[in-house]
């Protein structure tokens, strides 16, 4: 397809500069001779080889500069807001393979800055500063920076400065956001309908992900905020299944194929899931299920908005799964018992949404941000924090699902606490349909929300577009 309605408005150049200035507002008070230093991502190499992986710039950096290329620096000097880019120094040797880099001047035009310093001219620059505190963050590699002012980096104060301006995000980002969403949309449809095309042969996973990434990248989006998931029959079942590479089983009537997909702009990104039938109708017991969780995704988005706790959002999900899991006979009890008790997540056992933006996993803010990204041990590890309420230019997901996942289900089914609340029988009858999840990407607007997701989403419309 071809993105005739939703062509990109705005300038090469992004903005970067406003994005800068929040961080600035979020660190103070700073005191004078304060500079920011960030280095980018480098370039990789696949083990012992000289084959490159595939590059994708380290979000905080791109914030900040809005350079999605590597090996780049950048220094601020926060008392007068100057934003100095320093470019990889490219041997004449380095340019055979890798072309001629931009001129200063091509940088400025290009990115939002206000100087350009070589690597070389960086460490006196530097020292004829001669700054108090050089705020950085506690993964940058900061080896350019002269070793005498290592005590001056300030490398706790940063991180949140930067998660909280990026929480809440500008008009020229939610657009880009908006753009990425409805991009992978329309891919989201380019592959329903291809699948339901008449004259298909057998189709694998692989070129289903072929296909997403395609109208993506035709649109612009030459990049995907994450692996796609293309998961079929049981695979629908797996949360973050990214193997892509079986062929997709054809002989059930009730196969589903789950899409959990989104491209990204400008390193903007986007979430979407959108689950389909492969013979272009959904069974029974495929509707049924695909239909509760329609209705808890629709009962979130009634009654997102500013001010709402993610908390209790999640907690309505958990509700009308619960009453419609009792409703066709696969729980077994009363609906708010069953919900006390945790059962359901015996077939729900994700959160209901997060922050999306630079990251599909986007930081959060202080101590009560939607989702935090932590370095702990080493380790990056995400913290759940449900007690802030969101706030309007918030871009997040709202993602529920239904998974009839064999581990999860014998976990449940076999411990003898919790037998009773489960009908074998009537979990037999739906498994067959592997797992259903619908995920859309939204902003939170004054009075609500407004959908960046345009794929549909009623068993009606999908089958409607599966027919062509
Ligand atoms: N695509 C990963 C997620 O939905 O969170
Ligand atoms: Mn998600
Ligand atoms: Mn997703």
């Amino acid at each position: 397809m071809n993105n005739s309605n939703d062509s990109f408005p705005l300038p090469q150049r992004l903005p970067t500069r406003s994005n800068y200035l929040k961080v600035k507002e979020n660190l103070a008070p700073i005191s004078t001779g304060a500079l920011l230093y960030l280095r980018g991502g480098v370039t990789h190499t696949r083990d012992d080889t000289d084959v490159e992986v595939d590059f994708r710039q380290e979000s905080n950096f791109f914030y900040l500069s809005g350079i999605e290329k590597a090996g780049y620096h950048i220094l601020v000097a926060l008392a007068i807001d100057k934003i100095f880019l320093i470019p990889p120094t490219v041997s004449p040797d380095e340019q055979l393979w890798k072309g001629i880099p931009d001129s200063f001047t091509e940088l400025l035009k290009k990115y939002d800055a206000d100087f350009v310093l070589t690597e070389k001219q960086l460490p006196q620059f530097i020292a004829d500063i001669d700054p108090r505190v050089i705020f950085t963050l506690d993964t940058t590699d900061v080896s350019a920076i002269p070793k005498e002012y290592h005590g001056k980096l300030d490398k706790s104060r940063l991180r949140m400065a930067i998660n909280e301006a990026r929480l809440i995000k500008l008009p020229w980002e939610i657009s880009i956001l908006r753009y990425s969403a409805r991009i992978s949309s329309h891919a989201h449809m380019s592959l329903m309908s291809l699948v339901g095309s008449k004259n298909k042969s057998l189709y694998n996973e692989a070129e289903l992900e072929a296909n997403f990434r395609w109208t993506c990248a035709r649109n612009g989006l030459a990049r995907q905020c994450y692996i796609p998931i293309i998961a079929s029959g049981p695979r629908a079942a797996v949360l973050h299944y990214t193997d892509n590479d079986r062929l997709i089983p054809d002989k059930s009537p009730h196969t589903l194929i789950l899409v959990d997909a989104g491209g990204e702009y400008k390193c903007y990104g986007s979430d979407i899931t959108r689950t389909f039938p492969l013979h272009g109708k959904f069974t029974e017991e495929a509707k049924t299920i695909y239909n509760i969780v329609l209705k808890a995704q629709n009962a979130v988005l009634k009654l997102i908005g500013p001010g709402v706790l993610w908390r209790d959002m999640h907690n309505l999900v958990v509700r009308v799964l619960c009453y419609e899991l009792v409703r066709i006979g696969i729980l077994v009890g009363h609906a708010y018992e069953l919900m006390k008790l945790g059962v359901y997540r015996a077939f729900y056992f994700h959160g209901t949404g997060h922050s999306v933006g630079l990251d599909c996993h986007d930081v959060g803010g202080s101590g009560i941000g939607i989702l935090t990204h932590q370095i702990r041990k080493g380790r990056k590890g995400v913290t759940l924090d449900l007690n802030r309420a969101l706030e309007k230019d918030m871009v997040v997901t709202v993602e529920p699902g239904l998974y009839f996942n064999d581990v999860s289900i014998d976990i449940w089914t076999k411990n003898p606490a919790y037998a009773r609340y489960f009908n074998m029988e009537k979990i037999n009858q739906y498994r067959v349909i592997g797992g259903v999840r619908i995920e859309d990407t939204i902003l939170i607007t004054d009075d609500g929300h407004e959908n960046f997701t345009i794929a549909p989403k009623e068993v009606h419309d999908i089958e409607a577009l599966m027919k062509h």
